[in-house]
């Protein structure tokens, strides 16, 4: 059962928590209970932190496993003397299938803006990954009527000079910073009406075939019992999940949704 042939996508974006070791076991924890079905169903992936990615790629590898992953940031320069940066090429050569660009605390705590996204989430597809583009509004912008452009604004800088094959390739997250983290979720319709223009606002710009490819996740305090509601929502494919991918329990019932309330 996909939306328009879009498979759905669920991603747990660890951020900066679990050691190599505590990857690796939260890794097998998955592997584990995650079957054949959960993976016909959906596409599950994780973002550790650089320093465990090695480590989920010879589990996943050694193992052949179906659970795909990526990194949480890249470097928009190819190479060079940028202390502390990881490159496009160092993340493809670890097998990453996907890497998130404009996440909300790294435009926050590390200031970075629309321009540097772009060029991200360009350094992501130069090296034939899927980028995971973050918009999403704080709550003084939810709280007056121009949270859509807002968002689109986000949206057409993150996807600057994209090809329409890179675009359609693309992920788009919607993530309300007031969501994220606080257990206050966003009604699944608010979601849907970003969401909704999210995809008309990409149609528009590469092309309606590319608009009903592209996955478009909804992220911020996404747990097991509201997910089934999220999913509902036509153009919403999945979810990018923070604080509950860290408990494989709550993780693989998120990724079960369907059956929770069937
Ligand atoms: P949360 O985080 O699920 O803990 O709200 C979501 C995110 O930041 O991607």
């Amino acid at each position: 059962m996909t939306k328009g042939g879009r498979k759905p996508l669920i991603a747990g974006n660890w951020k900066m928590h679990n050691n190599h070791f505590e990857a690796l076991a939260l890794t097998q924890q998955l592997a584990f209970r995650l079957t054949a079905k959960d993976y016909d169903a959906v596409d599950v992936v994780v973002l550790p932190p650089f320093t465990s990615l090695r480590s989920v790629q010879t589990l996943v590898q050694g193992d052949k496993l179906r659970l795909r992953y990526g990194a949480q940031d890249i470097s928009p320069h190819a190479d060079g003397a940028y202390t502390g940066d990881v490159s496009g090429r160092m993340l493809a050569k670890l097998g990453c299938g996907f890497v998130l660009a404009g996440h909300s605390e790294r435009r926050h705590y590390h200031g970075e803006d629309d321009a540097l996204v772009g060029a991200k989430v360009r350094a992501i597809v130069a090296n034939e990954m899927a980028p995971v583009l973050c918009v999403g509004e704080p709550l003084s912008v939810r709280r007056g009527d121009e949270y859509l452009e807002y968002c689109l604004r986000q949206l057409d800088a993150g996807t600057d000079g994209l090809s329409a094959g890179q675009a359609s390739g693309m992920i788009v997250a919607y993530e309300p910073i007031w969501a994220i983290g606080t257990g206050e979720v966003a009604a699944p319709e608010d979601a849907q009406e970003v969401c909704a223009a999210i995809r008309q606002r990409v149609s528009g710009r590469h092309g309606p075939e590319v608009g009903a490819a592209v996955r478009i996740l909804y992220g911020g305090s996404v747990k097991p019992d509201n997910m089934p509601g999220i999913m509902a929502q036509p153009d919403i494919d999945g979810a990018l999940v923070g604080g509950a991918s860290l408990d494989y329990e709550g993780f693989v019932r998120i990724c079960r949704y369907r059956e929770t309330y069937a």
